[in-house]
């Protein structure tokens, strides 16, 4: 089966290419480098990594979903049987300052990928959600039929909710289609090789890799927003899973697909479980590192919630995944790619 992965050179993209590769799945690869380090040949500097790590060439274009032409070009010129779409903007803050942008690629980007998909008849399709579409839970753990859509505070999460919306339209409107979402809690860690891993470009916007840049030095202070809530230790509560975890999680959706006739739109949560608070983690990381970690409270920001993780046991049944990673493993990989890459994958990609 050929894969074409869109957003590939990102974050989860590149693990979730180095699992399928791995699985025996052939990959097509394509970003446009809004999120990730073009190297000095055009090439994602992630991918060539997984390249690397695995013996494989990957076929890769640059490309932007908001293009409707170009990725018409790619489906005349390859012929793909499956689609994982991870390409997005994904800053929850910079979405509310610039929501027309967010939803002009989230949304825009993901219509015209479909419908180059239905024009050339590629319906298996597998969609990078988030947790973020339940808005605050009513109940813990979240299971995948608690209500979405309602209380969503960002443009960001919108995009997720009305995509979601989009595919589900669409699989009752046309059966033959094979359509998963997978919702994600908050992936962390790296490849335990410690050569790709999360390189947030500028500051970053969510928790660890923000840690593991204090950690390192190459941030001053943590702030903790909010010591407050109704959790054990007063600090948010999050589910954290490891990102090989996550990544196999899309090779078992495909496996699926690949296996059933005909599934329709499944949802599948994609965590550990388990919620562990801020200053837990903070704590873990620095168990792993050997280094202190310095902290300063501060308010809670508009929008955050006290705690939010998930029930998975719904992809065990049906996908017959289940994480194999915990805390200990996911702050050791963080550490290694952050202690091996400090400056994330752009020193490798040459002066910029
Ligand atoms: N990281 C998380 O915590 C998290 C949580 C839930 C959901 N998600 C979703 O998972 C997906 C992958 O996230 P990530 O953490 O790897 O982010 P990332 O920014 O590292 O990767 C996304 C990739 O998509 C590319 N991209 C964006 N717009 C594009 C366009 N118009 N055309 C082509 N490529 C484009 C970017 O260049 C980037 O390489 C996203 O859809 C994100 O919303 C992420
Ligand atoms: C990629 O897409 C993003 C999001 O729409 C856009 O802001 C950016 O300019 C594009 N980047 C490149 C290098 O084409
Ligand atoms: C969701 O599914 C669970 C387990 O299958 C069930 O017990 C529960 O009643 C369902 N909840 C809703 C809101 O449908």
């Amino acid at each position: 089966m050929k894969v074409l992965v869109a957003g590939a050179a990102g974050f989860i993209g590149s693990h979730v290419v180095l699992c399928l590769l791995e699985s025996g799945y052939d990959v097509f690869a394509i970003d446009n480098f809004s999120n990730a380090v073009e190297g000095p040949d055009g090439k994602a500097e992630s991918l060539k990594r997984v390249s690397e790590l695995t013996g494989k060439d990957i076929p890769f274009a640059k490309c932007d979903l908001r293009n409707e032409q170009e990725i018409e070009n790619l489906f005349t010129t390859h012929k793909f049987d499956a689609v994982i779409h991870l390409a997005a903007l994904k800053a929850v803050g910079e979405s509310v300052d610039k929501p027309l942008e967010y939803y002009a690629n989230n949304l825009i980007g993901s219509l015209n990928l479909l419908s180059v998909c239905k024009k050339h008849g590629v319906k298996n399709f597998i969609f990078s959600s988030s947790a973020t579409v339940y808005g605050p839970p009513k109940e813990l753990p979240i299971l995948e039929n608690a209500s979405t859509g309602q209380g969503i505070t960002n443009p960001y999460g919108q995009t997720k909710y009305m995509v979601e919306q989009v595919l589900m339209d669409l699989s009752k409107a046309e059966k033959d289609w094979n359509i998963v979402l997978l919702r994600y809690f908050n992936p962390v860690g790296a490849h335990p090789s410690g050569r790709i891993g999360e390189d947030p470009l500028g500051i970053p916007n969510n928790l660890m890799p923000f840690v593991a840049q204090v950690c390192i030095g190459r941030l001053p202070v943590l702030k903790i927003y909010g010591d407050k809530f109704d959790t054990p230790d007063g600090t948010g509560v999050r589910d954290y899973i490891h990102i090989m975890d996550l990544a196999r999680g899309h090779v078992s959706a495909l496996d699926r697909i690949k296996k059933a006739k005909q599934i329709g739109c499944e949802i599948y949560n994609l965590g550990t479980g388990k919620g562990y608070s801020v200053l837990e983690m903070v704590a873990a990381l620095e168990k792993a590192s050997g280094r202190k970690i310095p902290t300063e409270m501060s308010v809670p920001r508009p929008g955050d919630i006290a705690s939010c993780y998930c029930d998975p046991s719904l992809a065990y049944e049906k996908l017959g995944w289940k994480c194999e990673f915990g805390l200990s493993e996911m702050c050791r990989d963080l550490w290694n790619w952050q202690l091996n890459n400090p400056q994330g994958f752009s020193t490798a990609a040459g002066p910029n």
